[in-house]
């Protein structure tokens, strides 16, 4: 039997008492509405929901539940409508409870069942649809690599108001580079349109200041960073030195026009990252950026936003004519590193500390 193993949960077929204990759990969540609407119907049709997916398991869908790694069913995901002449398919996925949507099992079980429609089914082409209020999942859509492709209007009547559709697709050679998924690293440069804003530093200071301390925390020596955050934080705020220390450079650098000073937002205005790089060098025998500062709001992290601003550095440096682009990190800075390294960062100064009683 099919099991596909995740981290936090894995999927494998619905017994006929998984989708009975999926019919029961089932919460309608009015905040973040989803198609289609079961609303009302009573747990006896899950036996018939159940002889449905038989029928189509294996031709026209693959569906299969999302199982907690204790083996409890909290939802199923499904690759449906297959067009083995096309290679193509609609994914569709529902958590019963609402307790466990957001919780990034939905993400997990998305990844799972595309490595399986792209790897194993050979798909091409999977699409998906969301209403235009289900933020939540076009988030989690467009986290997973699916490119906005256009918008049914006014399509879904619900609750006394009328609906947009939204309809995103993803192509296997978007989800595949060299047999690993890039899924995670194409989303934002595909189909968000990120807005940088060229910071103000009166009205930012205190945005790009917590930003700016944290990457400090984050680069600093194994013995700065003994001291928890919050306490490292209070003596950093407390020293006026340091904070003109970071400000007025950053200040003075916005004076040149190569500069790159922006804090990046999504289009509805959610903030994403604070990206500061300087440009230096005399003449223009050499000119060289240096990446300052770069800070991916938590929740924006491993979606590929820092490889994306590195490149959006890198061009600029080469439209300037810089020769290189250097960065900076600290020894414990693990992800810092793996973004360098991935990036064809060279390695070129160590640092050392020997910490005295
Ligand atoms: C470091 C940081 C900028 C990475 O941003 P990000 O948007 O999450 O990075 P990306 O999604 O573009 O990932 C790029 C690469 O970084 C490395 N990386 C990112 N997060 C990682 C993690 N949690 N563990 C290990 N490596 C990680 C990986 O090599 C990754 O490549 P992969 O996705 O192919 O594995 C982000 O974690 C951050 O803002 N940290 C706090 C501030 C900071 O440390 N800034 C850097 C100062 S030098």
């Amino acid at each position: 039997m099919i099991k596909l193993q995740g981290k936090n949960i894995y999927l494998a077929v619905l017994e006929r008492s998984d989708c009975k204990k999926l019919y029961e759990d089932f919460e309608y969540d009015f905040d973040n509405p989803a198609e289609p609407l079961y609303i009302g119907q009573s747990v006896e049709k899950s036996d018939e929901w159940f002889y449905d997916i038989q029928k189509l398991q294996g031709n026209e869908n693959v569906r299969l539940g999302i199982f907690l790694n204790d083996g409890t069913v909290i939802g199923d995901v499904a690759l449906q409508s297959i067009d083995n002449k096309n290679r193509s398919c609609s994914i569709g996925m529902g958590m019963a409870k609402i307790e466990n949507r957001n919780k990034g099992y939905g993400k997990e079980a998305v990844k799972l069942i595309l490595d399986y429609g792209f790897n194993n089914l050979g798909m091409e082409r999977i699409t998906a649809n969301t209403l235009e209020i289900n933020i939540s999942a076009q988030k989690s859509l467009e986290k997973s690599g699916f490119v906005l492709e256009g918008r049914e209007r006014k399509v879904v009547y619900f609750g006394g108001k009328r609906y947009d559709r939204l309809n995103y697709g993803l192509l296997a050679d978007e989800y595949l580079v060299g047999g690993k998924s890039k899924y995670m690293n194409n989303f934002y440069m595909l189909n968000k349109n990120l807005r940088h804003i060229r910071i103000d530093p009166e009205k930012d200071k205190d945005y790009i200041r917590e930003c700016h301390c944290r990457v400090n925390y984050e680069c600093d020596t194994p013995y700065a960073r003994k001291t928890p955050y919050e306490e490292y934080r209070a003596n950093w705020c407390a020293n006026a030195g340091q904070q003109e220390g970071f400000l007025s450079p950053l200040i003075e650098s916005m004076k040149d026009e190569r500069t790159i000073a922006e804090i990046i937002k999504t289009e509805s205005g959610e903030t994403v990252a604070y990206f500061w790089v300087s440009f230096h060098g005399e003449d223009t025998t050499f000119i060289w950026a240096d990446v300052q500062d770069i800070y991916i709001e938590e929740s924006y992290r491993k979606s590929g936003i820092a490889t994306y601003l590195m490149d959006y550095a890198e061009k600029s440096a080469r439209q300037n004519g810089a020769k290189v682009i250097r960065s900076g990190t600290g020894c414990e800075n693990i992800k810092s590193q793996g973004l360098h390294k991935k990036l064809g960062y060279y390695q070129y100064r160590f640092e050392y500390e020997k910490v005295l009683n």
